[in-house]
């Protein structure tokens, strides 16, 4: 049974099987099965690119929520679980807390998707590296600057760049970098020294979903905008983001709205890596 919780559970081989079938041809082996889609917090790329990638392979998405479910109240983890294997041929899940997927997983009555945990987001990452591959044509050796904290979204960026070999530097502020050192990542705190000479230029929200309560954080991440006048010290980047954005925050308008950028095609990708990553779960272990 394969599961698909974090990048690093992956192999490079993995990974490039799962890229690959999600710029190949397809059919409907979700025939007349279910994919739950459980959602604790919101979302539009995520729940959207993976009910029509469903569908795409004739597959029946159900959009489900906490109140409805009633996870670890109503019912516990390994219930709910064991219940939705009856139905459904994947559960796909984003939840604030990581451990819950791993829960879920340890059943191992069905495959367990991330849709974005507070740790990951793989799909996310899938989306990225598919992106870059057909902005620049390979992704060894590519150079990607990540300008702001070391969330969910640069946690599974990295674990992917080092799977395939990309170069990562990410620029965050004092106490929002990863906690602790990661392999082949160049974790600095100057966001003009990470992005020199990069291919890609990569920001997100200055405050993630479950985040809202933490102290006021625009002081701290202010000199982490992705703007003009830091986008032309890469003048042959690309720029990427996760979306939502918040124009005026962790980018400026004149970046995300002009030539540099590589967004709605990003945001696209999510549908085709989707349907990518629910063949490859559906395919199993060889
Ligand atoms: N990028 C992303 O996961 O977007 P949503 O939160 O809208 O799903
Ligand atoms: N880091 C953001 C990503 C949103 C897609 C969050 O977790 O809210």
């Amino acid at each position: 049974m394969r599961h698909l919780l974090a990048i690093r559970d992956l192999s490079a081989d993995d990974l490039k099987e799962i890229l690959a079938l999600s710029e190949g041809a397809y059919t409907h082996v979700l025939q007349d099965k279910g994919v739950a889609l459980y959602f604790e917090k919101p979302s539009a790329r995520t729940r959207n690119s993976m009910e029509v990638a469903s569908a795409q392979l004739g597959g029946h998405p159900m959009y489900l929520q906490p109140n409805e479910l009633g996870i670890g109240s109503r019912e516990s983890v390994e219930d709910v679980t064991r219940t939705l294997a009856c139905y459904h041929a994947i559960i796909a899940a984003r939840v604030f807390d990581h451990a819950l997927l791993e829960q879920m997983a340890a059943v191992n009555a069905v495959p367990i998707l991330n849709l974005l945990s507070g740790s990951d987001h793989p799909l996310q990452a899938l989306a990225d590296l598919l992106t870059i591959k057909q902005l620049v044509g390979r992704i060894e050796g590519v150079r990607i600057a990540f300008i702001g904290e070391a969330n969910n979204v640069a946690r599974s960026l990295a674990e992917a760049c080092v799977l395939l070999g990309a170069e990562l530097n990410v620029a965050s502020p004092v106490g929002f970098g990863f906690g602790r050192p990661m392999l082949a990542v160049n974790q600095v705190v100057d966001p003009a020294e990470a992005v020199e000479g990069a291919d890609i230029v990569y920001s997100d929200v200055w405050v993630s979903m479950g985040d809202e309560d933490s102290p006021d954080r625009r002081k701290a991440f202010a000199p982490y905008q992705v703007n003009s006048a830091l986008m032309a010290k890469a003048p042959g980047a690309r720029f990427l983001h996760c979306l939502p954005a918040h124009r005026g925050e962790e980018v400026t308008a004149d970046v995300i709205d002009g030539p540099q950028s590589a967004v709605w095609k990003q945001a696209e990708n999510r549908m085709h890596t989707a349907r990518g990553a629910m063949l490859w779960l559906a395919r199993g272990k060889a």
